[in-house]
């Protein structure tokens, strides 16, 4: 039962389901089902079971974020690694629905390097509410976001 508290749970937001052939340059050509895959591959390899959602629905991602919130005081669930794609840049109901699981740890990631873009995508009214960000690195942002809840997991279990 120990090995089921190890789970971590990636979302991601609208039109990333169109992985893979939308705007390739800006976000490659890997498909969803293909990065869903590398993250639970990276989460085995690290010891931790990695469940995936995707919508383009902003309440259904809202839900699922509430439903974790129930599991990680249950102890059934470790954070979240959320693309919010451009949820990002607009959603005060993602951002508050956050708020509403903290201690719950919440990583915040993108494919592309937002910064680097539109100006429209400089600013993110999601970050406020998360332990932290990542972006730029292509699809490894979600590696990466995994292992930084992994890193707040382990620190906590230090601390
Ligand atoms: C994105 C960046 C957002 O600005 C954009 O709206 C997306 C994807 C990324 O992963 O780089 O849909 O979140």
């Amino acid at each position: 039962q120990e090995h089921r508290m190890k789970k971590i749970l990636i979302l991601n937001g609208p039109n990333l389901n169109l992985l893979g052939t939308r705007e390739p340059a800006q976000y490659g050509y890997t498909t969803l089902p293909d990065v869903e895959a590398f993250c639970k591959a990276h989460g085995e390899k690290i010891g931790y079971e990695v469940e995936c959602l995707q919508s383009n629905w902003e309440g259904a991602l809202i839900d699922r974020i509430h439903e974790a919130g129930r599991q990680y005081k249950a102890g059934e669930l470790l954070g979240i690694v959320i693309n919010p794609g451009a949820l990002t840049h607009t959603s005060i109901a993602l951002h508050d629905a956050i708020k509403g699981v903290d201690p719950l740890p919440v990583i915040e990631c993108h494919i592309s390097n937002v910064h680097a873009r539109e100006e429209f995508r400089h600013h993110s009214v999601i970050a406020a509410a998360v332990n932290g960000v990542i972006c730029g690195f292509g699809i490894h942002s979600y590696e990466l976001g995994i292992e930084a809840v992994a890193a707040i997991v382990n620190a906590n279990k230090k601390g």
